[in-house]
């Protein structure tokens, strides 16, 4: 297994011009040898500053969310073509917070996910039970629930082009991630999913895992074998805490 560790700071709605300066001048000169790899997803209007500060760097940058259309009347939308014009490696699609307000549901995210791979953009799928389904022992339908239609969408080898990040939702900003074993046992069943479809696939897809990760848990998170990065929201605010992240995973 030589999938390479992919972290990346989901900033949410958060930052300022001088504060993600100092964020990603931090990253850039704090993991210039690492072979992990790393993303920044900043709010919409900060791409552009993105875009000057890690250009030609070993540091990619993408957006939090996106349209499904290219182009249109969709008042407050971000076009995927837009995104990939400043530069964006990838695109988070389906992020609960998304979901819960009606703005993506599995359907939709089949849509979004086939629009950032025609873009050229490599999207990161966002899937998750809520707390009710983790107590009801539901897990393992819901993550099915939310993948099939993207594959349905997509088909099973595009995909691989994509990341898969697995968030419980009650493990997100609450402070309470989800253990380890919890996490892998998870991951594993979403790669043996799509093993049922096909196995090369399942081997080479990325899966993160994402909800409360911090320095303290990210070595033991990390180190399982089905998990081969994070999401990381709270931790991507205080930049050393992103920083020991980084290189716990390198
Ligand atoms: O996209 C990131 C996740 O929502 C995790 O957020 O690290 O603040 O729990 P968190």
């Amino acid at each position: 297994l030589d999938r390479p560790k992919l972290v990346v700071a989901n900033r949410k709605m958060h930052g300022n011009l001088p504060d993600n300066r100092q964020f990603m001048q931090s990253l850039l000169q704090q993991t210039q040898q690492h072979s992990a790899r790393y993303a920044i997803c900043p709010p919409h209007p900060y791409l552009y500053q993105a875009q000057q500060l890690l250009q030609n760097s070993h540091i990619a940058w993408g957006g939090q969310n996106m349209s499904r259309f290219e182009h249109g009347a969709y008042t407050g939308s971000v076009s995927p073509l837009m995104l990939k014009e400043f530069g964006c490696t990838y695109v988070i699609i389906g992020h609960s917070e998304r979901r819960q307000r009606g703005h993506e549901n599995d359907e939709t995210c089949g849509e979004r996910f086939e629009a950032a791979l025609k873009a050229g953009l490599t999207p990161i799928l966002c899937i998750g039970e809520t707390l009710e389904e983790y107590e009801r022992g539901e897990t393992d339908l819901v993550v099915v629930r939310q993948l099939n239609p993207v594959i349905a969408h997509v088909g099973i080898q595009a995909l691989s082009q994509g990341v898969i990040a697995y968030e419980p939702v009650w493990a997100i900003g609450t402070g309470k991630a989800a253990t380890p074993q919890h996490a892998q046992a998870i991951l594993s069943f979403i790669r043996g999913h799509i093993g049922l479809l096909n196995e090369q696939v399942s081997e080479k897809i990325g899966l993160l895992y994402g909800g409360s990760v911090n320095p303290g848990n990210a070595a033991q998170l990390l180190g399982m074998p089905d998990v081969d990065g994070g999401l990381i929201g709270g931790a991507s605010l205080v930049t050393e805490d992103f920083i020991r992240i980084c290189q716990i995973a390198n």
